[in-house]
């Protein structure tokens, strides 16, 4: 059995965890001893996103917090001095924001010196691919087989940074159900060439009012707007949908709802040019659907170039009820299984950092580990 600690500091969350996992006859289980997640979103809301040296700042003031909220109760008081029954830790490398990945790095790095214990890099968006693969909802403590993946593989990955079509396969080539994940490579088959998608909902939502990060609250509104038969007031375009390549593109897409409200503020405003709800509601529903068929029709796409036998979503955006709905119905109809990540870690979280980690297996590693902003799966 290999305890890990799993340390996040990739973006506006800072996240830590402990998991252990065990391996026996071909099983490879895993459980969650505890995950805890610390959100800075309400301070960067003032800046309608996340300012990287506040987030650094704020990482270096939250870390020994969580780290003490989370080993006192399993370790005692005096955890740091002794050495605990940790056996590795696993940090984010990358993609991030650099002061705040590297802030969890030299944390990360203490902790290892202090305890003699090595560190695996993780890459995040990996972190999201496995943190999908894990799925249910199983209480804290209790073991859980992690689902074997038939491959080759497409995981859409749909997060406030990234949106990213990636097939994986075997290293050998060959077709087969693989867990640990030293058998597994990556190609990126397309990604953004602006927006990523949860950036987009965060900025229509910001043009409709709505706090940081606007995600959740787009995809109420949306729900209203199907619950209350309300449709959309323009109709938006489904940018670069069948143009034959896999690469997504959003911000033509924030441009159009850009000037629909412009033209609304003109025509249907109240006295002070404020939007009516119902609007607001629309336009929600209206994005959420254009997002939602861009990325169900480049995900079909992508499945069928790859002969994929089964399907990821990852990411934060994957908490979206629609486009889980859409490529849940999608998976269905193509007789392959669907890869979720339960709702409370679709968002960043350590939880899926310690389990990348731990499936990397004994991949040593020394301190010399640096931040890579932009770090590609690998
Ligand atoms: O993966 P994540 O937690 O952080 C990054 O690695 O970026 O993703 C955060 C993104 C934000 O843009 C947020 O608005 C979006 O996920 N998001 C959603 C929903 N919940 C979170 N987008 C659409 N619908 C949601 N329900
Ligand atoms: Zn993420």
């Amino acid at each position: 059995m290999t305890t890990i600690l799993g340390i996040e500091t990739s973006c506006d969350e800072t996240a830590l965890a402990i998991i252990e996992t065990r391996e026996a006859a071909g099983k490879f289980e895993c459980r969650v001893i505890n995950s805890l997640v610390h959100s800075q979103a309400e301070l960067h809301s003032a800046y309608g996103g996340v300012y990287p040296n506040l987030a650094k700042r704020e990482h270096q003031k939250n870390l020994p917090v969580l780290l003490t909220k989370l080993m006192e109760p399993l370790y005692g008081y005096d955890f740091l001095e002794k050495r605990p029954g940790i056996d590795r830790i696993a940090v984010t490398e990358g993609p991030g924001l650099e002061p705040a990945l590297w802030t969890g790095i030299v944390f990360a790095r203490d902790l290892a010196e202090k305890w003699k214990v090595p560190i695996t890099p993780v890459n995040h968006m990996e972190g999201h691919i496995v943190g999908s693969l894990l799925g249910s909802d199983a209480p804290y403590g209790t073991w859980q087989e992690l689902k074997p993946l038939p491959l080759p593989s497409v995981a859409l990955l749909v997060s406030g940074g990234h949106t990213e079509l990636v097939k994986i396969e075997s290293v050998r080539g060959e077709a087969g159900t693989y867990v640990k994940k030293n058998l597994w490579k990556y190609e990126i088959l397309g990604a953004t060439r602006d927006d990523a998608a949860g950036e987009a909902f965060d900025k229509v939502a910001r043009l409709l009012g709505l706090p940081y990060p606007g995600g959740p609250h787009i995809s109420v509104l949306a729900q209203k707007a199907e619950e209350e038969g309300i449709e959309p007031p323009v109709d938006l375009p489904r940018p670069m949908i069948r143009n034959g390549s896999l690469d997504f593109s959003f911000s033509g897409l924030k441009t159009a709802v850009l000037y629909a409200i412009q033209k609304a503020e003109k025509t249907r405003a109240d006295a002070d040019g404020r939007l009516d709800d119902d609007f607001k509601k629309g336009m929600a529903l209206g994005f959420e659907r254009a997002v939602t068929e861009v990325l169900e029709s480049k995900t079909r796409a992508a499945i069928d170039q790859t002969s994929a036998k089964s399907l990821i979503l990852g990411g934060g955006v994957s908490a979206n009820r629609l486009i889980r709905e859409r490529l849940a119905r999608l998976a269905y109809s193509l007789d392959i299984p669907l890869f979720l990540p339960s709702k409370h870690i679709s968002g960043d979280n350590a939880l899926m950092i310690a389990l990348a980690g731990a499936m990397r297996g004994i991949e040593e590693s020394s301190g010399d580990i640096t931040a890579h902003g932009t770090k590609k799966l690998a």
